[in-house]
């Protein structure tokens, strides 16, 4: 039996002549300059993300060539191809809206390419979960290579780091606590090199959570984005792509239902981002695999949180690569981590982290299981009439005194509505009211922004209240902190009880007993129903309109319906 073809003889376009469809192709390639030595090796794709509008992502080409010099080392073709990148803070509504079509670009590419295997390079928030799920969905030998964090930044000689410090220093200057003059000289110290925000934002919990999945090379995750070691693990993932080449291990045996328990427990101890638990939903959905929020509760309960990194304590990613990384971290855990999950080098996480050394750990950053930061995980996810199919609170970047409460509702319909409002000084607002934001949810035409954070009412801030209970349908940034409800499913926009809530209301929270009710009687709720129409518009055409007819609830990873598994 004559082997498979591999390289560009793979998949070819059709032109109802297989042998001239061939011949075509290597001419084309060899416009290219290509040699015909290079032309019957077998290819390793290269999905490669720099933008001008992605400043994390600035040195993609130097890691280009480095992943390149692996490739062909390793005796394979690298080609490279562009897919879609989004950078955080230049895309609108909110970059969550289109890490599905990211993921769709993804996938496409991935098999309609003639690719034996492909390295992914992601690194900005939503980079990394949609090149995961296209990669699970296409189900070729796939290997991620994070792009690496920030380094910190100086001022006044304290260090600055995107984005924790950008929200505690705007914080500040809403307050009245610093000047412009001030807010203004920060602005150019926050984010000073390439690579991704520099704290356990959500870019920094996805890329741990790639290696905690086992999808990347174990050590690579917290390596700085400008360290001569993300050049040497860009090598090393281009050398390993060429290896996965014929191999069986495609995503479907990494991303498993013990991996992502693995992940789980590691976003819990990382004290990661919330978005993480929308994202791993989102991936382990492409896998057909169900991520429970009551089985994350029951993790939490048992994982504790070891990795002292803003926003929920003082360190930066830069010290989390110095202090271990993951491995220093995922040896911690060991015990409660499912070690025969396999992982990208062909290892099992237990023989991976059975050969890891271990060296020295900065304690300092990385605690010991029995000295933890907190004794339980970072996340918690809620319930009650409000948020029948979950609620989550980062209980870890919290005030626990506002833990247990019942207050009155203070209601903002939309996010237009708390720009007008929430700086008014004639807003009726006391400290221990609950802010409430509607129509923030992935159904809203907003797309779920991480507006989860609502600011401080400025009369308020400026008595110096710097922590209330917000509650929305909502997502919050990685990098923010303060006693936040996010992702109340459903959300207002298709139907939630979220929308129903009124100026005055009660609302009860308790952490304790993970939930959170709407405390007004049936009857009421129902005649709110009958006269509250869910407002969105399904746009007339384009991604819009395919965007607004397929997404999901946060419950289901704000994924499409129709790219899940049938
Ligand atoms: Fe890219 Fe924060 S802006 S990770």
């Amino acid at each position: 039996m004559s082997k498979p073809p591999v390289g560009i003889a793979n998949g070819l376009t059709n032109y109802g002549d297989r042998d001239f469809s061939l011949y075509l192709r290597r001419s084309f390639a060899k416009s290219m300059g290509y040699s015909n030595a290079m032309l019957e090796k077998p290819v390793v794709g290269i999905a490669y993300t720099p933008s001008g509008f992605n400043n994390c992502h600035r040195h993609f080409p130097e890691l280009l060539e480095a992943v390149k010099r692996g490739v062909l080392a390793a005796g394979a073709l690298p080609l490279e191809f562009p897919t879609i990148s989004l950078g955080e803070v230049f895309l609108n509504p909110t970059s969550l809206k289109f890490r599905n079509l990211m993921a769709m670009d993804t996938e496409e590419m991935v098999r309609a390419q003639p690719i034996d295997s492909v390295v992914l390079m992601g690194g900005c928030d939503k980079t990394v979960p949609a090149q995961l799920m296209g990669a699970v969905s296409a189900n070729r030998p796939a290997v991620m290579l994070i792009g690496g964090p920030m380094m910190t930044g100086r001022h006044q000689g304290e260090r600055l780091g995107a984005c924790t410090d950008c929200r505690r220093f705007w914080a500040k200057y809403r307050a009245g606590a610093i000047d412009e003059q001030e807010i203004n000289e920060i602005e150019g110290k926050l984010a000073t090199t390439a690579g991704s925000c520099a704290v356990m934002g959500t870019a920094s919990t996805m890329a741990c959570l790639t290696e905690a999945l086992g999808m990347c090379l174990p050590g690579t995750a917290a390596i700085p984005a400008v360290h001569a070691d993300r050049l040497r693990a860009a090598e090393a993932t281009g050398a390993l792509a060429v290896q996965l080449i014929g191999s069986t291990l495609t995503p479907d045996k990494i991303v498993t239902q013990k991996s992502m328990e693995n992940a789980l427990r590691a976003l819990l101890a990382i004290g990661g981002s919330t978005n993480a638990i929308i994202h791993l939903t989102a991936i382990a959905g492409r896998a057909g695999i169900p991520v429970s929020l009551q089985r994350l509760n029951e993790l939490s309960d048992t994982t504790p949180v070891l990795v002292n990194l803003k926003p929920v304590g003082n360190g930066y990613m830069e010290d989390f690569f110095a202090a271990g990384g993951m491995g220093a971290l995922l040896r911690e855990l060991k015990d409660l981590l499912h070690l025969d999950a396999m992982t990208i080098t062909g290892e099992t996480l237990g023989e991976r982290l059975g050969f890891d050394s271990a060296d020295w750990v900065d304690r300092t950053i990385i605690a010991e299981r029995n000295k933890p930061l907190e004794p339980l995980g970072g996340l918690v996810a809620l319930f009650g009439n409000l948020a029948p199919r979950g609620a989550i609170l980062k209980r870890s970047a919290a005030d626990s005194n506002l833990f247990e409460l019942e207050g009155r509702a203070v209601v903002f319909t939309s996010l237009a509505d708390l720009a007008a409002r929430i700086d008014d000084p004639n807003l009726d607002v006391e400290a221990n009211d609950f802010l409430v934001l509607q129509n923030a949810g992935p159904h809203s035409e907003s797309a779920m922004p991480e507006a989860g954070y609502l600011p401080i009412p400025k009369k308020l801030a400026t008595k110096g209240v710097k922590d209330m209970v917000r509650i929305s349908d909502a997502r919050m940034s990685g990098t923010a902190f303060g006693t936040i409800v996010l992702h109340v499913t459903p959300d207002s926009a298709s139907g939630g009880l979220l929308g129903l809530v009124r100026n005055g209301d009660r609302i009860k929270l308790s952490v304790k007993d993970r939930s959170i009710n709407l405390l007004i009687d049936d009857v009421e709720l129902k005649r709110r129903a009958a006269v509250t129409k869910p407002a969105v518009e399904v746009p007339s055409r384009g991604y819009a309109r395919l965007y607004q007819q397929e997404v999901l609830g946060a419950d289901e990873g704000c994924d499409f319906a129709f790219l899940k598994p049938r």
